[in-house]
Parts: C-alpha cells; structure tokens; sequence
C-alpha cells in the first residue's frame, strides 16, 4: 500500500516578464531553457506584448495561469503572492517603455506591481531599436535602474527586425541563461550539471499477481532529486515503487525491476555528471516468472537468481569526470569501516549509510547516518530532514564537480 504523498518545500520560482517587443518569440526557446535548468517559472506578459505572443502559448509552456493584470485572482493578491515566492525575476525582451516605467516605480499592471513587492534578483534583457536604446531618456532609466541594484544587459550588436542594424538585438539564450546562473549565484552550484538519481524500490515479478517488493519510499532519492533541481541541475529520475509524488521540473522514467532499472540507468548515464544510486535494487529475482497465477498449494518456494548489482556494473564504465553515490543500510557497531568496505567494492565516489540499528528509516522523513567519501572526512547526520542529508550529498558532488572540470 502506498504511503503518506511526498512533498516538497518549493523549487526555484523564475518570473518570467514579457514586454511588447518581437524579441517576445525567443522567450519561447528561453522558457523552455530556463526549465531545463531546473526553474519553476510563471509567465507575466504586458497586455500589449500578446500582440506577439499570446497566453495561450505561455500557459502551454509554462503549465501555469497565466495573466497580465491585477485585477484578475484578486482573492490571492497575485502581485504580492508572485513577487514573495519568486527567487528570480527576469524581463526579457524589455522595452523602452517597460524599462521607463520600472525607473519611475510605476505599478499600473501585474508585471510593474510584480516588480515593486519582490525582493528577488531582478535581471532586465532589453532589445529595442539602437535609436531608442541609446535615447538619453532610456539610458537614464538604465543608470536609475542598475543604481537601485538591478542587473540590466547590454543588447547585442547586429541585424534588428527591419533593415537597421546596430545596438539593440536580444541576447543569444545562453548568454541570459548564464546571467541568471550567475546572478542566482551559489544557490546554482549545479546549474549546467546533469544529475542522474534512482529512487524507491524495485518490484520482481512472481506471477501476474505478486513480486518480490520492499517498503522503500523513494523519499531519499527524491530528496536529492528536488536540491539537485534547486541547485539548478537538470535532473531524470528513475523511480521504481515509490510513494505518491509530484516532482515539477524533473524528468522522469518508471521502472518496476531491477533488470529495467539498470537499462534506464544504462541508457541514462552517458549524459551524466553524476549518478546518485539511492533505489533500493532488490538484490535476487524468481528465477522463473510464471505466466499464469501460481496456484496457492503450489507456492511453497521460490526459487531466486542474484541480481547484478547496477551500481558495481556502471562504475566499471564510468568516466574520469563523472560521480557516482551509493547508499547502504547497516546494523551493526562497525557500520562505517563495512560501508566503506562496499563504497570500494562497487566503485562509488560517496557513500551514504543509514543506520538503521535503532528502527526503520524505511518511509520515514528522518534519517540518521554516515556520509563517507574517497577525500573527505567521514559526516555524522543524527536525525535529520532526508532533504539536509540530500543538500550535503549534492554539495560534495558540486565540489568534486568543479575539482574535476577546473
Ligand atoms: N544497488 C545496486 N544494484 C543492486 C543492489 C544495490 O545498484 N542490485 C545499490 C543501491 O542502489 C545502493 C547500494 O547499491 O546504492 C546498496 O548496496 P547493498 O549492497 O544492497 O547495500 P545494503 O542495502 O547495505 O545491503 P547488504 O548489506 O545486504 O548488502
């Protein structure tokens, strides 16, 4: 039976403002980057940008309401509710309009009330004709804004959408891309990475009816699925039997047994910066499935064959610049020189070990344990959020990360 739903405290919430510029069509392709990168992002167009791009097109994108006025879903004052939970808000294309009226602290839309009852970093993208960029007036509003502590972009140099050229083109996507990165800072430690996690517990079938499960969550794994979205990764996740969730920003593959498990992970793990192997792989399948329903006075016994051990398997292919982590569960009183015993065995970079000699951390929010590493000193964690252990897990493979990758 499944447990309790799994929640998470919130991802990395990105307003994306758009104003009325031509530049609105590439926001599109940034939406979709900005996901990628792991943000949760919530679209708030000027009325007269969806001249260019209309709601339907960012609701679909987004997978969010979308609107452009405050007087709309007045009961959840959006401007005040929107700005509080932003982390980052971004306006791109900015016109010359849009960029006068933040200057002058103007709040007559949803965008510019957005602006003035958020204190996330702001970053504003202008693209506009060279003669409007360069008009003393937007310049102004320029130094008034970056004096505030807004980040404002310099347009690009090049082909606008008439004849003219110069000044004034939006940005590539990468380029705003790793603004934000930059800007959203240490909180982004793994944006660019891509994070590889398995969680819950693998199902063996038996019969049509019944397999060989265990009582894994997923909570860990989900755990470090969520901060590796926070820390600005792009996370797959493949999950075998867990508790109800729901993981906006992440992309996620179903397994049911350790053979399809290992596959994913096969298929996975090429694009990978590190794998975080918390699934609990059911080491020994029935060595026969049957087809048909065993009858009860027939099953007595079930004969297993061993699984292969996904984790040992992939480090046997791993790259220099790739990070495995492994976990395990142990009881007894040497529980750290047997994990790091098995850390070794199966080629694992990191190794958490939950002890479990006190009682179940299977399905709990809690855990207490070890994290080991080939180059660090051994942390105690003593009953702490699943989310804490899953923070320092992936702030290590940060660590190892830019080590490795200069
Ligand atoms: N693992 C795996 N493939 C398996 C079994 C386990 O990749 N077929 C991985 C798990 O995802 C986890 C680690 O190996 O990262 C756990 O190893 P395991 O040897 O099963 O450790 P314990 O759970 O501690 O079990 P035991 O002490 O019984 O060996």
């Amino acid at each position: 039976m499944a447990g309790a739903p799994i929640t998470f405290p919130r991802g990395r919430e990105l307003i994306l403002g758009v104003s009325a510029g031509i530049a609105a069509y590439k926001s599109c392709e940034l939406l979709r980057r900005l996901q990628d990168h792991g943000f949760l992002v919530t679209v708030i167009p000027t009325e007269s940008s969806l001249n260019f791009v209309g709601k339907a097109t960012w609701e679909a994108l987004s997978g969010r309401p979308v609107s452009t006025s405050v007087w709309e879903n007045i009961d959840s004052v959006s401007h005040v509710s929107l700005g509080d939970k932003a982390d980052f808000l971004l306006i791109a294309p900015a016109t010359a309009d849009v960029i006068a009226r933040l200057a002058q602290g103007r709040a007559d839309d949803l965008l510019s009330t957005t602006v003035l009852a958020t204190t996330a970093p702001i970053l504003i993208v202008p693209a506009m004709h060279p003669k409007m960029w360069l008009n003393q007036a937007t310049q102004e509003n320029v130094r008034i804004l970056r004096a505030r502590g807004v980040t404002v972009m310099e347009p690009d140099v090049g082909r606008l959408t008439g004849k003219d050229s110069g000044i004034g083109r939006f940005p590539e996507t990468k380029t705003i891309i790793d603004h934000v990165s930059q800007i959203s800072g240490r909180q982004a430690f793994l944006s660019g990475k891509k994070i590889l996690v398995t969680a819950g517990g693998t199902r063996e079938a038996i019969d049509p009816v019944r397999f060989i499960g265990n009582h894994s969550s997923g909570r860990q794994g989900l755990a470090v699925a969520y901060e590796a979205l926070k820390a600005g990764a792009e996370v797959t996740v493949i999950a075998g039997a867990t508790d109800p969730f729901t993981l906006e920003g992440a992309h996620i593959i179903e397994v049911e047994s350790a053979q399809q498990m290992k596959q994913a992970v096969e298929a996975e793990f090429v694009h990978t910066d590190a794998l975080i192997m918390a699934a609990a792989v059911a080491d020994a399948r029935p060595h026969k499935v049957s087809n048909e329903k065993i009858k009860k006075n027939d099953f007595l016994e079930i004969a297993l064959e061993k699984n292969e051990d996904i984790l040992a398997s992939i480090s046997s292919i791993k790259g220099k610049h790739q990070i495995l982590v492994g976990f395990a569960a142990e009881t007894a009183d040497n529980a750290t020189s047997l994990a790091e015993g098995k850390m070794q065995a199966k080629g694992a970079d990191f190794l958490y070990v939950n002890n479990v000699s006190g009682g179940a951390v299977f399905g709990s929010e809690k855990t207490s344990g070890t994290l080991l590493g080939l180059d660090i000193a051994p942390r105690e964690f003593n009953d702490v959020d699943k989310f804490v252990v899953a923070g320092e897990i992936l702030k290590e493979v940060g660590q190892r990360l830019e080590r490795i990758h200069g």
